[in-house]
């Protein structure tokens, strides 16, 4: 069974409530549909009802009846959210009239549905950038204790590569953080790892990727990585990592043990760890196009109920796709 195929069935048995705010999407309400007539998730859109209902018949969607449709500007909890909305935000000067205003913004009205606990996820982004995306996730719902920084991984999925032995693949940071501390490194680090064995059943095997393996570069950068490295394993004394490793190093068994003889990891990890989001960003979409890998995400972590955003050259698939994994994650149970 492939992972996606495994993700969804384990989706259909926890029965989470994801809020869509994009409600009147067309590729949003088709995968809508699909969640709901599969029992991947229950779903809260947000929308006005007379267009989604439109839209519905329109494309001959039956199941979208069973979804609970939130009217933003027609919203009877409207001044209870925004009272919400104003006690949580006080404190960075809003007043409770821009709280009131921002409760009819679908995208502040979808976290503020995760806050009160209505809503188990959010996905979102299929119409909207990724900074307005996260922006109302960062400021309501926040990180996970013991975590200051949010970061995004994406499960690459290779089919016979000589270098990928399980054939998965976890890249991070690949979405949200452009320029990590060693410290935020090494929570990415930490994250990524948990998100390998709570979403694919993975035992992680994490490197800090750099363009120096084990001082073979003198740099700032590399020093970074060290860093990020060391806080790490103080961080999560139960962790297998090792860096500042070379990409090679990291993934080609006889180019690790020459690098770096006597690493548990060289030659062998499927967590990669990149020093920044340009090098992390970059090499996703390099992979995904030149070697054919499948790349599934960004899956977003590290916040403090699972919010996840979409590319907005997403298909219906990949809505179903983040929609299952987003379940997952608000399951918090490892497979
Ligand atoms: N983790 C947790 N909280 C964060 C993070 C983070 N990574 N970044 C910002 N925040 C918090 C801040 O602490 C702040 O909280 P506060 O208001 O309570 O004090 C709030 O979010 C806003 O912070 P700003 O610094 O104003 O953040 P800004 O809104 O300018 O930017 C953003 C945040 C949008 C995520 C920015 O870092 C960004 O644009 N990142 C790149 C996203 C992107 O374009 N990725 C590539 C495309 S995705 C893809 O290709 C798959």
């Amino acid at each position: 069974m492939s992972l996606m195929q495994s993700i969804r069935e384990n989706a259909q048995r926890l029965s989470k409530c994801i809020v869509l705010p994009e409600g009147t999407e067309e590729r949003t309400l088709k995968a809508a549909d699909f969640v709901l007539k599969e029992n991947i998730a229950r779903i809260i859109l947000i929308g006005n009802k007379a267009e989604i209902e439109q839209k519905s018949h329109q494309f001959g969607l039956q199941f979208i009846r069973n979804a609970r449709i939130i009217d933003p500007q027609n919203n009877p909890d409207k001044e209870k959210l925004a009272t919400l909305l104003f006690e949580i935000r006080k404190s960075k000067g809003i007043s409770m009239e821009e709280a009131m205003q921002l409760t009819e913004d679908p995208l502040y009205l979808a976290t503020l549905l995760i806050k009160t606990g209505e809503a188990d996820g959010e996905v979102a982004g299929a119409m909207n950038a990724t900074g307005n995306v996260l922006r109302p996730a960062f400021q309501i719902v926040k990180t996970l204790p013991g975590i200051s920084v949010v970061s995004g991984a994406f499960f690459m999925i290779f089919k016979d590569n000589p270098y990928v032995p399980g054939n998965i693949l976890v890249f991070a940071d690949c979405a949200v953080h452009p320029d990590p501390t060693a410290s935020e490194l090494a929570e990415i680090a930490v994250s990524t790892a948990l998100t390998a064995m709570s979403i694919a059943g993975i035992e992680p095997r994490v490197a800090m990727l750099s363009f120096s393996t084990r001082g073979s570069a003198k740099h700032v950068l590399c020093d970074k990585v060290v860093e990020a490295t060391r806080i790490a394993r103080e961080k999560a004394p139960w962790l297998q990592i090792d860096g500042e490793l070379q990409a090679d190093a990291a993934i080609v068994e006889s180019v690790g043990m020459h690098k770096a003889p006597g690493s548990q990891i060289a030659g062998k990890a499927n967590v990669l760890v990149f020093p920044s989001l340009e090098s992390g960003n970059i090499a996703y979409k390099l992979v995904q196009r030149l070697a054919g890998a499948e790349a599934i995400g960004p899956v977003l972590q590290g916040m403090a109920a699972p919010i996840n955003d979409l590319s907005r050259g997403c298909s219906v698939s990949d809505i179903v796709n983040l929609i299952a994994i987003t379940a997952t994650q608000a399951s918090g149970e490892s497979k």
